[in-house]
């Protein structure tokens, strides 16, 4: 089956760029520089799928554009370029009506290429017709349009070695090994981290080291690109070596990235350092799931209750759910439910040294002890996690709590507290 049309008003070395790039896609550009050659392309042709549009340099003919594009009977997507500034004015972004989308300069063509793909998956999904004929598509908030997505899940805890790195790590690799899925792990801990080195990769090349770069060369990358790839197939992304040279991780152009990164990647799991910082709070409003280790202690416990009550204020609660990690200590996860309130998704069981040795390697536990039975509980937490992102649940949706908690025995009372 060919693939739609893409009629694209940019500059021309954009035009080049971004053609090139839908081209390798299966797409076909089509330039348009007027809109009178837009109407005649629409007059002419039925399978135009997306139109990208200039809005930042040439607002007027943009303006006019888009009329044509939802004139009378149709509906066609626009994807439009605006100016940082108002993009932060408008906070439209994957909130539009109709499915239109917007992005900013710099950007790189491959990143468009990704989310022309998506907005023309979206547009394909048959919807209601509402009243009067008018076809409402999906917006991305919808679950419909989210399961083509890849999923954000967070690994948090506001107190440290309670096993975030070790469960983001294993969870990953287990997803991308057994399960056939794309995976991006992102190491957000720009403090403390240790994803890259737990895995055996050194001096990699970080999104601080490269956004720095960009800066010079004017050729910006996406995560994908920046990301290293590990032998177990799944994509390592370390945001910064030092804590000292941060700034240029903007907190919202790194939430935007991420948000990106989930067209190209089924999961996106992030080790985040444990602090409520602005660049956390971002990250935290786009996850679809926010995994929560907690051992049984009492202050790795009161750490979790304090997140908890943080999630109620941030209105991210509902998509909480506690692991209990080094679960095999005699005391009870309904016991840890109760206290925490929050369900457990998973227990994870204390494993010696099973994690140390394998990081030592430079590889995952799953990679690297396949067999032991820690091996089947991260198997077990990741199947929940399919479970939900099959079921559609999504942070707009139903959320994670009722899923997970379905099959145990949890109490009830507790979940709604
Ligand atoms: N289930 C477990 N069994 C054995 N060791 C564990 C387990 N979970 C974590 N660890 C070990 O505990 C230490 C802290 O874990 P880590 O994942 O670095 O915590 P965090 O990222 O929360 O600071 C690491 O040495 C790790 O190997
Ligand atoms: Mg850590």
């Amino acid at each position: 089956m060919p693939r739609s049309a893409v009629a694209i008003a940019l500059p021309p070395a954009e035009f080049a760029a971004v053609s090139a790039q839908l081209e390798e896609a299966g797409y076909e550009p089509i330039e348009v520089k007027t809109a009178d050659d837009l109407e005649a392309l629409l007059n002419q042709r039925n399978d135009i799928g997306v139109a990208i549009l200039d809005g930042e340099y040439d607002f007027d003919r943009t303006l006019e554009m888009y009329a044509l594009l939802h004139d009378d009977d149709r509906n066609i997507p626009a994807l439009m370029v605006v100016a940082a500034r108002a993009l932060d004015r408008m906070s439209l972004a994957g909130r539009a009506r109709v499915n239109d989308e917007y992005f900013t300069r710099p950007y790189s063509a491959e990143s468009l290429r990704w989310r022309v793909e998506a907005m023309i998956i979206r547009a394909e999904i048959p919807v209601n017709d509402s009243q009067g004929g008018i076809i409402e598509t999906n917006t991305p908030d919808e679950p419909d349009a989210d399961t083509r997505r890849g999923q954000i899940v967070i690994v948090f805890n506001p107190k440290g070695g309670v096993g975030k790195t070790t469960i983001a790590v294993n969870v990953a690799s287990l997803l991308q090994i057994r399960k056939g899925q794309r995976v991006l792990l992102v190491d957000c801990d720009t403090v403390t981290g240790h994803v890259a080195s737990s895995l055996g990769l050194e001096n990699v090349r970080t999104v601080a080291d490269a956004w720095t770069e960009d800066m010079n060369t004017g050729v910006v990358e996406s995560f994908s690109e920046i990301a290293v790839p590990h032998q177990n197939g799944v994509s390592v992304l370390v945001m910064a070596e030092s804590p000292l040279h941060t700034e240029i991780l903007e907190p919202k152009r790194v939430a935007e990235a991420i948000t990106s990164a989930c067209l190209v990647y089924d999961w996106v799991i992030v080790d985040m350092h444990p602090d409520y910082g602005p660049l956390n709070q971002v990250i935290f409003e786009r996850a679809d799931k926010i995994i929560v280790p907690v051992t049984p202690d009492v202050p790795a416990i009161r750490a979790a209750v304090q997140f908890r009550e943080v999630a109620v204020e941030l209105d991210i609660r509902e998509r909480l759910a506690m692991v209990v990690n080094r679960a095999n200590s005699g005391v009870s996860v309904a016991d840890m439910e109760r206290t925490v309130g929050m369900p457990a998704l998973a227990e994870v069981r204390s494993a010696g040294m099973i994690f140390v040795r394998a990081a030592n390697e430079g590889r995952s536990a799953v990679e690297r002890f396949p067999k032991e039975k820690v091996i089947d509980d991260i198997e077990t937490l990741c199947e929940r996690m399919l479970a939900t992102r099959e079921s559609g649940a999504t942070k707009s949706g139903q959320g994670f709590l009722g899923i997970f908690s379905g099959g145990r025995n949890t109490n009830p009372s507790m979940r709604a507290s």
